[in-house]
């Protein structure tokens, strides 16, 4: 039998051959006989293990001594193998599970390798294992836990990890044989079902991680028996029901992380005889009611989160006991009541974070003095009074976040030298009083936002020195005299000093900004010429100087603003002619130049085609002699010069002189090809020739191109057959000559708006799309419940698969995948339309890169979909006005609100429905995916597919479940 072993080595140990094996060493045998049969143990998990980084090079059948090889260990004495420690070598492979039949082997350490696949096999019942000690955690191991290890075998398994994997099933009920185990760790993988109630049977257990699985039930009555243990961790998981009053007997415990599950009921009071806790965290799930008295004499506690539950009533006094306290987070609940004063007097605390609550009164006027603030949160609440002196007297405060309250009164000088601020907001109260030219030197403030407040006086009168500064936002207040020169920052990207009384020219350091993005000096006094420096912001991308009172004309480099897509001169005294290469910024999208004194012909060219009558009202312009001519209700320069050369107008008065006519003077040459998919139909008139191709047969027999053509300001194309049947289709103007491909006809997917035909001369043209009855997700999306949104933007993520598949050319047809672009139809169903108008590259669905460099691949589609996934999470658009006055854009307003706050406060409160506690994972799953697609670097963006297959194993786990 032995040499039919040898035979099978080196291979990579399957069952039968381990049967084998294991019988051999059972039987008594001479020493030599025994190492043999080690060599060939471990030369058989050798040849399981891929080894990339060599750290088995000396791994040799020829070595007899094993115990010199790299990661081994023998016993000294008896030279068997007790020891195997290869932690982090970069292996691959399978791990052949004969390494446990070791007989001598005491620790086991393969984690942090990739090691995938399943270890399965059984070990023979009546042998009891020398094993320890078992790490095979950070690895890719799939398939159930292995159900050998549960067993008497393994019964005196001290240790065991195998934590972040991809294990999948129950927890053996068999886990109580283990009795010995001091350390449990199963965290980080994919595990379902209840906590085994034969946990309390390990009654040694110090620490136990079931967190970051998809357990469910209760937790086990009576865990108050597990005496041992010092540290729970059972966060993100689905667990129900109440914390169990049995709790109360785990005098030993110092951490008790609950987080993220489905808790109901009271904080129980036998908390309170947990006397050597350090952590408490409860946050993120639907505790009621009020913190227990009990919780106060913790008097060990360090960090203390209750955060995101429904807990109410005023915030104890008592709370002056918890004396080691350096964390407290009880934001997104109930409370009422004051910040209690006893907060004050504890020494340690540097999180204070008690935002979006009821809170009301006072804050405590000492608070900071006596205490180590580095993070102060107190937004969202009902407090008034001014802001305390003392805040920062830790000298080490960063974070200071009051915004929507209703402070008042100045800002204290103390804030002035308060040289460790990072991010300050105070926006929407009711401060009043100057800027202190201390204030406007802080070194490290990034973001600082203070609009909507009462502030007044000048900033121009001091030297701003804030060099880190990305965010400033001054809007809405009283501020007056004549802007700054410079704000002493390289880095500024969002300048917002609207709605203030400034007065004096736009300063021309202006042009220094390299970074801005966004710039809005609107409703204010400003005067003067536009200064041409504005010019060299080469990155600005929205740019509003309405309703001043500026003058002179504009400066012809605006239209050479490399990525400009939004312009606002709106409402000033501007005049003189507009440069003719505004029309020919191909960033430009939005533009409103209404009401100034601006003369002469309006190009006809770029943003000015689609230009809308209010953009254009108010001054003494006519109409270019071009397609656009209607859409500006100005009137044509030269109406008789002009018409003729202009075939919309021409259409038109075919429209109205009628189809006789028209057939008249067209020359109309047709030719079909019967056996190909795509028909192509000509009409030519003097003008050109208007062609359209046809994707689909039955449309081919009915739309005329002068069917199109006659719609197209309607959008809308009816054809009335014989007996009144009719056919509906929408027409919309193209801006993308890719989608004047053939290929893009034989595109069809059930999530895809069906194109049935394109209309084009030249440059311009119309696609003809079938008639969806639906509406548009923009229009939507606030009545929808969790699974509706879920399965919406499954099918979206299905037709971005379906598009990518056809190869990279199709990769941004979709233009700007934004909830304008996806019909979702009476039966639920998302479609997305493919070749819309020209895009915004101002939009916040267009990925920055290609925003810049206007290149559109498949990973800007992806960032597209990512935003719309915000979109859906949060319910709000991306041109909320909240959002995007506090935040650059909806990506940066997710990132920071899904990093430093809990999920109630970002997920949209009107979902259907509410957000059952099954999902809540789902929904954070989901909202990791968006940000993953919302990435700024291209590559860091996930395939469609993949976010195709993470939401549809969402739909699969959510849908099994209930
Ligand atoms: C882990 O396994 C999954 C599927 O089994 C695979 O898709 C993934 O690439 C693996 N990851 C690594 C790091 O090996
Ligand atoms: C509890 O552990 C003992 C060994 O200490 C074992 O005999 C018994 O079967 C275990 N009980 C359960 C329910 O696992
Ligand atoms: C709290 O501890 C006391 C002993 O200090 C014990 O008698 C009591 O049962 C415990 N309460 C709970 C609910 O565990
Ligand atoms: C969460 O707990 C509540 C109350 O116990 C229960 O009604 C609900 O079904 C639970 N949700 C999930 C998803 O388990």
């Amino acid at each position: 039998m032995a040499k039919g072993v040898h035979h099978q080595f080196p291979r990579c140990l399957t069952f039968i051959c381990l049967v084998m094996l294991v019988s051999n060493l059972n039987s008594t045998q001479s020493h030599g006989d025994q190492q043999e049969q080690e060599l060939e143990l471990l030369l058989s998990f050798k040849a399981c293990a891929k080894d990339s980084s060599q750290s088995l090079s000396n791994w040799l059948n020829s070595s007899a001594t094993f115990c010199n090889w790299h990661g081994l260990a023998c016993d000294q004495t008896s030279s068997h193998v007790n020891s195997i420690q290869l932690s982090g070598k970069n292996m691959s492979g399978t791990i052949s599970s004969s390494i446990f039949h070791l007989p001598k082997v005491t620790n086991i350490d393969l984690s942090s390798n990739q090691f995938a696949g399943e270890i399965s096999f059984s070990f023979p019942s009546s042998s009891l294992s020398s094993l320890l000690y078992l790490n095979l955690s950070n690895n890719n191991l799939t398939g159930s836990l292995p159900e050998f290890l549960f067993s008497v075998s393994f019964s005196g398994l001290e240790s065991l990890d195998l934590s972040n994997n991809m294990f999948s099933g129950i927890i053996p009920h068999q886990l109580g044989l283990l009795s010995s185990l001091k350390y449990l760790d199963v965290g980080g993988n994919v595990l379902v079902g209840r906590i085994p109630s034969s946990i309390t049977n390990i009654t040694g257990l110090e620490y136990l991680t079931l967190a970051s699985n998809q357990l469910i039930g209760e937790i086990p009555r009576d865990i108050g028996v597990m005496k041992s243990l010092k540290w729970i961790y059972m966060g993100y998981n689905n667990l129900s029901g109440e914390i169990p009053k049995s709790i109360g007997n785990l005098l030993s415990l110092r951490h008790l992380d609950l987080v993220y599950n489905n808790l109901t009921g009271l904080i129980p009071d036998s908390l309170g005889n947990l006397t050597s806790l350090e952590f408490l965290f409860l946050y993120r799930n639907n505790f009621m009611g009020w913190i227990p008295a009990s919780i106060f004499d913790l008097k060990n506690l360090v960090s203390l989160d209750l955060s995101d539950n429904y807990l109410r009533g005023e915030i104890s006094e008592l709370v002056v006991n918890l004396q080691r306290l350096e964390i407290l987070q009880l934001f997104s609940n109930n409370f009422t009541g004051k910040i209690p004063k006893a907060l004050t007097a504890l020494p340690r605390l540097q999180v204070l974070q008690l935002w979006s609550n009821r809170l009301t009164g006072e804050i405590p006027k000492e608070l900071g003095m006596h205490n180590n603030l580095t993070v102060l949160d107190l937004s969202t609440n009902n407090l008034s009074g001014e802001i305390p002196h003392g805040l920062c007297d830790s000298r080490n405060l960063n974070k200071l976040i009051l915004f929507s309250n209703s402070l008042e009164g100045q800002i204290p000088h103390s804030l002035s030298s308060c040289i460790t601020l990072r991010r300050v907001r105070l926006q929407n109260n009711k401060l009043s009083g100057q800027l202190t030219p201390e204030f406007t030197k802080l070194p490290q403030v990034y973001l600082l936002d203070m609009s909507g407040n009462k502030l007044s006086g000048r900033i121009d009168d001091r030297k701003w020195d804030m060099p880190a500064l990305q965010l400033l936002n001054l809007a809405k207040n009283n501020f007056s005299g004549e802007l700054p020169d410079s704000f002493g920052s390289n880095e500024l990207e969002n300048l917002d000093l609207s709605e203030n009384q400034f007065s004096g020219d736009i300063p021309r350091g202006m042009g220094s900004l390299s970074e801005l993005v966004q710039l809005k000096l609107s409703r204010n006094r400003l005067s003067g010429n536009i200064p041409n420096e504005l010019s060299w912001c080469k990155k600005l991308v929205s740019l509003d100087l309405s309703h001043n009172q500026l003058t002179g004309q504009i400066p012809i480099s605006i239209g050479d603003m490399p990525v400009l897509g939004m312009l606002d001169l709106s409402e000033n005294q501007l005049r003189g002619e507009i440069p003719q290469n505004l029309g020919s910024a191909e960033s430009l999208v939005e533009l409103n130049i209404s009401y100034n004194r601006f003369h002469g012909r309006l190009p006809s060219t770029g943003a000015f085609l689609a230009i809308n009558s209010s953009d254009v009202t108010g001054n003494d312009l006519c109409e270019s002699d071009d397609i656009s001519a209607s859409r500006s209700g100005l009137l044509p320069c030269n109406k008789r010069e002009d018409n003729n050369k202009n075939p919309f107008w021409w259409f038109f008065l075919l429209g109205l002189v009628g189809f006789p006519l028209a057939a008249f003077l067209i020359v109309v040459f047709i030719r079909r090809r019967q056996n190909l998919e795509v028909t192509t139909t000509r009409v030519e008139n003097e003008e050109g020739t208007w062609e359209m191709r046809y994707f689909d047969s039955e449309a081919s027999k009915i739309i005329t191109i002068h069917d199109v053509l006659s719609s197209a300001k309607e959008g809308v194309l009816i054809i009335t057959q014989g007996r009144k049947e009719t056919v509906k289709f929408e027409v919309k103007e193209m801006s993308d000559l890719n989608c004047f491909s053939e290929d893009i006809g034989k595109l069809r997917h059930p999530n895809m708006v069906k194109l049935m035909g394109i209309c084009r001369c030249g440059k311009g043209g119309y696609l003809v799309y079938e008639n969806v009855d639906g509406k548009y997700l923009s229009h939507v999306v606030g009545s929808l419940s969790w699974e509706r949104r879920r399965n919406i933007a499954l099918g979206i993520a299905k037709a971005l698969k379906y598009l990518h598949a056809h190869g990279s050319s199709f990769a941004g047809l979709v233009g700007e995948m934004s909830p304008h672009r996806v019909v979702v139809d009476s039966k639920d169903v998302p479609r997305l339309m493919l070749c819309p108008l020209k895009v915004s590259i101002s939009s916040p669905y267009v990925a920055p890169e290609s925003r810049n460099a206007k290149e559109v691949t498949e990973k800007s589609d992806m960032y597209g979909l990512g935003v719309i996934l915000i979109e859906l999470l949060t319910g709000r658009s991306s041109v909320d006005e909240e959002v995007g006055m506090q935040h650059e854009s909806i990506v940066e307003w997710a990132r920071y609100c899904y990093s430093d706050c809990h999920l109630d406060t970002w997920v949209d409160p009107n979902m259907k429905g509410g957000i059952a506690s099954l999902v809540q994972n789902d929904i954070v799953e989901v909202m990791n995916l968006a940000l993953q697609c919302t990435a700024t670097d291209p590559t860091a963006r996930p395939s469609a597919g993949h976010v195709f297959k993470t939401l549809n194993a969402l739909t699969a786990s959510t849908s099994s479940c209930v």
